[in-house]
């Protein structure tokens, strides 16, 4: 009777299991950029990938795209091998510049997505025109669908790139530094919206981010990258003085307030012998040499 419970148990959780990267080690230029990553995802997961500047988050998204080769592990999603599902996931990369004067509406790049694929769209989700219509819908879309993709705020580029890649229903979707040059507002906005995808539509997403806190009322996950580890687990299992000044490598503090996370490292002056002059005057009211 108790391996019929837990059978059933395993059965259930590999239904929802999405992503699994095992092992996953990744050299670029001779150089370790990740080291044995392990993590899974699971169906309608929001998820953060936080590091600082050159921490490898866009080595790893492009991993699990098939675009980075790897050293050594494996990348699984929906139990197959992540090469087998090239081109079916979504995936919005970092910094995308329009020309403010290009010929294509919003509702036309929305629509490339569909035929992004080297098999072209064929027809799973309905016609072309109902499977566009949902995509913008799932953005908030319809207000700059027939406005020029060059033309829109950076808030509604985002969102159209977003629909550009949600277009095709993919199970998993990879957002690049999303949040990078948006104002406080736009911020929320797209928060909110992908986290209502998240929740409606059951796609698990994956965001990469320097700054964790505009995304905390959202998230299931969290995978912390430093150094070329992670720590991976719930927000308040892995932002932690502890967990973090292991991973850094030096110690690091968490100070929370409000709900907002701040990660402070050692103070780097700590241990120097030659600090500033001018700083060794204003601390100790002794002058430099
Ligand atoms: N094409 C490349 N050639 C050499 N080094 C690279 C290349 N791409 C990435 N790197 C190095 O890999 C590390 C991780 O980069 P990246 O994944 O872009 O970090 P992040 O996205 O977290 O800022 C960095 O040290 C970066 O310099
Ligand atoms: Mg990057």
């Amino acid at each position: 009777m108790s391996s019929l419970i837990s059978s059933s148990v395993g059965e259930e959780q590999n239904m929802l299991l999405l992503l699994e990267v095992a092992g996953l080690q990744v050299q670029i230029a001779g150089r370790s950029v990740l080291e044995d990553l392990d993590f899974r995802l699971d169906r309608g997961q929001f998820c953060a990938l936080i590091g600082e500047n050159g921490a490898g988050k866009t080595t790893l998204l492009r991993a699990i795209l098939g675009l980075q080769p790897v050293r050594q592990g494996s990348i699984r999603i929906q139990g197959k091998p992540a090469s087998e599902l090239r081109g079916q996931i979504g995936y919005v990369p970092q910094k995308i510049a329009f020309d403010p004067n290009l010929p294509l509406r919003t509702r036309d790049l929305v629509e490339l997505g569909l035929k992004g694929n080297r098999f072209g769209f064929r027809g799973f989700f309905g016609n072309t025109r109902s499977a566009v219509a949902a995509a913008l819908a799932a953005v908030d879309g319809e207000g700059f669908a027939d406005q020029r993709i060059g033309r829109l705020s950076g808030g509604q580029q985002q969102r159209a790139v977003i629909a550009h890649a949600l277009v095709r229903r993919p199970p998993l979707l990879l957002l690049d530094e999303p949040l990078a040059n948006l104002d406080f507002r736009s911020t929320n906005t797209l928060v909110q919206m992908l986290g209502r995808l998240v929740r409606e539509e059951k796609i698990t997403v994956l965001v990469t981010a320097h700054d964790m806190n505009p995304l905390l009322p959202f998230l299931d996950r969290l995978i912390y990258l430093a150094h070329g580890r992670a720590a991976v687990g719930d927000v308040d299992t892995v932002v932690q003085d502890g967990v973090l000044s292991h991973l850094y490598g030096y110690p690091v503090t968490v100070l929370r307030h409000q709900g907002r996370i701040l990660v402070l490292p050692e103070d780097p002056r700590q241990g120097m012998e030659t600090a500033c002059p001018a700083h060794r005057e204003a601390e100790h009211g002794e002058p430099g040499p």
